[in-house]
């Protein structure tokens, strides 16, 4: 697999529907950009591929928090987006959305082309549907208890607590997010792709990693818990899942199949189909619109999709059997997903505000970019759930970035501008360095330049197997042994008496330098070009430089001559002060659930003095409260009000105990007519 002749690498179509932060960057987009950085300094044929996800009610659920069209709502996330990954320095070739005709193109052919291969089962199913709102409801518009773990809020298509995949149905106490109101069993008629009747070969598949007509990929390179979801799965048994919804704003289902009207492709039969209408116009821009087939078609190309985990059974299972019914179409070779990175011992969180927004912080402090990407990198959710800390950043910054790597970069060319004039020295032959693996030996040149190559060769295979945090912790190694080497040479004090020795080490140490200034491209690539203008190198931009690293190294070849002419230098990190992370600690804390969904929202039109005055306001005290049963929002409030005693149904239940509330006065609407809330009669609104 290492083999193939192109490949095709694809992160996760991000929703359009807010902003990014780390916990999406160090999920999807980084590992796939180091992937993709270290194909090209491998001299692969890469095409990296991803767009803003604009379709499906993600959308249209923000516009209407926003008070803005949907159109809106993608337009302006979609542009944020492009800001984002252009700040933090994430290389895709292609940059796409699925509100482009194209893409809606591409999809609908996909739904017609399974449709006329007959690969759907057209079942009426009975559906959720909101009486106030007089819609169907979309999987995101209903709410209810997670079957699986019990979390009061999880999705109709998803928990977002435990991360299971769900249907509407399976929520217990389920209620509509647009009215409140619990939703009523309507009939409607959609369209099914039978994962049943594929599950026997994507066993195979996912457990052997053969199937005939696909690429092979070696099911022991996949990480265990990617494998063990979709093994979870099938071994669950596989229903038909509905590739259609009935949903205002997306992709239309083409309008000459029967039965089309008001039906849009589901997120299924959309997003990841968005991969390809990507490519698509990728090679249009190439001038060449059958460009993007051999790279999804050819047996000798690759696809590798990095997700986070909550989208494994969507790119092991459900969108393997998309393209596999197509007949023409590759599977992957791998889905390394990721787990999810956690912030400050919490969940990252939109909707209460908990996270670090990647554009925002980059704005701030557009300097820290490296820096970002490195924490992220190191703390990479690879294999199990992480952890952000501002501590832990300014730690990894200082003592890694500033100690091991700044410092060492430092040393090189501050001390070969002292004795030599900013000009590589040379290397005598018969000078010897000590060894530090061996106390008692020496070392000479072709063996240090063997030392740096295995290095390299560990990040290789460190990388083949996603494991990026080890790749980072190999060119860290590189620079940890630059220091370790001079600090046992100590060219400061013998550079007089041994001038020889002080040379050959800082020749060797000048290899190291172009060695780093290579291999820390995938992670680090803005400050990768910085080293190498210091080491007056030019920036990387040919394929294959890293191969020809490797291969010189393994020749014994040196990579910059006695005599180069080194350039300016100056510090690559500087360290992080303590004032800073309090900062960004008191940015966090503070904001947390400060963002109200209704801030943002328009006003609505004026009142008159009049109908002001119609509101009969009294104030009353809370005599008892409890819990209702099933919600987590709502309370049911006894109310002393003088003249009477009042149940009154409120919207607190998130933001105070019931306990808390006994005593307090509150004001009151008292001429409210009353309401049925959950069954109980609710007599008035307390402000
Ligand atoms: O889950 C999500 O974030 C969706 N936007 C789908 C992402 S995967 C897709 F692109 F295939
Ligand atoms: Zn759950």
């Amino acid at each position: 697999m290492h083999n193939a002749k192109r490949y095709v690498v694809t992160s996760a179509l991000p929703y359009a529907n807010g902003p990014l932060h780390v916990g999406h960057l160090a999920g999807a987009y980084l590992p796939a950009d180091i992937f993709v950085r270290f194909l090209r300094l491998s001299g692969k044929d890469v095409l990296f591929i991803c767009g803003s996800d604009e379709n499906g009610a993600a959308i249209t659920m923000r516009a209407r928090k926003e008070g803005i069209s949907p159109r809106e709502v993608v337009d302006k996330y979609h542009d944020q987006f492009l800001d984002t990954f252009r700040k933090v320095n994430i290389s895709f070739d292609v940059y796409h959305r699925t509100s482009d005709p194209l893409h809606h193109e591409t999809a609908q052919g996909f739904f017609r082309k399974l449709y006329e291969l007959g690969e759907f089962e057209e079942k009426t199913t009975k559906q959720y549907f909101d009486v106030t709102a007089g819609q169907f409801l979309a999987d995101r518009y209903i709410q209810g208890i997670c079957p699986k773990c019990g979390f009061e809020d999880a999705y109709g298509d998803q928990c977002e607590n435990c991360g299971s995949t769900l249907s509407p149905e399976d929520l217990k106490s389920p209620r509509s997010t647009l009215s409140g109101d619990k939703p009523e069993i309507r009939e409607t008629t959609h369209w099914f792709l039978p994962l049943d009747k594929y599950e026997s070969w994507l066993k195979d598949w996912i457990e052997e990693g053969t199937l005939e007509g696909e690429p092979h990929h070696f099911p022991e390179d996949w990480k265990n818990h990617v494998v063990g979801q979709c093994k979870s799965w099938i071994d669950n048994g596989l229903e038909a899942r509905a590739m259609t919804r009935d949903l205002d704003w997306g992709v239309d289902v083409p309008e000459d199949i029967p039965g089309a009207k008001g039906k849009k492709l589901y997120v299924w039969m959309d997003a990841p189909i968005g991969y390809v209408s990507a490519a698509r116009y990728w090679a249009q821009t190439k001038g060449n619109p059958d460009l993007w087939k051999a790279y999804w078609q050819d047996e000798d190309s690759a696809l590798i999709h990095f997700i986070g985990k909550d989208n494994i059974v969507f790119h092991c299972i459900i969108f393997p059997a998309i393209l596999k019914a197509m007949g023409t179409y590759n599977l992957p070779i791998n889905v390394p997903a990721n787990q999810f990175m956690n912030l400050e011992g919490d969940k990252i969180s939109t909707s209460r505000n908990w996270a670090v927004w990647v554009g925002e912080f980059l704005s701030e402090t557009p300097e820290y970019a490296d820096i970002l990407r490195y924490y992220l990198i190191r703390n990479m959710p690879e294999l199990k759930d992480s952890e952000f800390t501002w501590e832990g950043f300014r730690e990894a910054a200082n003592n890694e970035l500033v100690n091991t790597l700044a410092n060492f970069v430092n040393r090189v060319l501050v001390l070969t501008g002292k004795y030599y004039g900013g000009k590589v020295p040379d290397y005598d032959e018969s000078e010897m360095l000590i060894d530090l693996d061996n106390a008692e030996g020496f070392t000479c040149l072709d063996s240090e330049l063997l030392r740096i190559y295995d290095m390299l060769y560990q990040l290789h295979e460190s990388i083949w197997k996603f494991d990026f945090r080890s790749g980072l912790r190999t060119v860290m190694d590189l620079a940890a042994y630059g220091n370790q080497i001079i600090q046992a040479h100590e060219p400061w004090k013998r550079q007089a008496e041994e001038p020889a020795m002080v040379s050959a080490l800082l020749f060797l140490c000048n290899q190291l330098l172009t060695v780093i200034s290579v291999a820390l491209y995938p992670f680090l690539p803005s400050k990768a070009d910085e080293l190498r203008k210091m080491l007056n190198l030019p920036v990387i931009d040919e394929p294959g430089e890293l191969t020809d690293v490797m291969n010189r190294l393994a020749e014994g070849e040196v990579l910059l001559l006695p005599g180069h002419k080194l350039g300016d230098h100056h510090h690559l990190f500087n360290r992080i002060p303590d004032n800073w992370i309090q900062v960004q600690k008191e940015k966090l804390f503070n904001t947390k659930n400060s963002i109200d969904d209704l801030t943002y929202a328009p006003l609505k039109n004026p009142i008159q003095f009049e109908d002001f005055g119609k509101l009969d306001i009294r104030s009353g005290t809370i005599v008892s409260a409890e819990k209702v049963k099933n919600t987590d929002k709502l309370m049911k409030l006894t109310l002393d009000m003088g003249f009477e005693q009042r149940t009154v149904v409120s919207g607190i239940a998130a933001y105070y105990k019931p306990e808390d509330t006994i005593g307090r006065k509150v004001s009151v609407v008292a001429n409210l007519a009353p309401k049925k809330l959950r069954g109980i009669l609710s007599q008035g609104m307390i402000l």
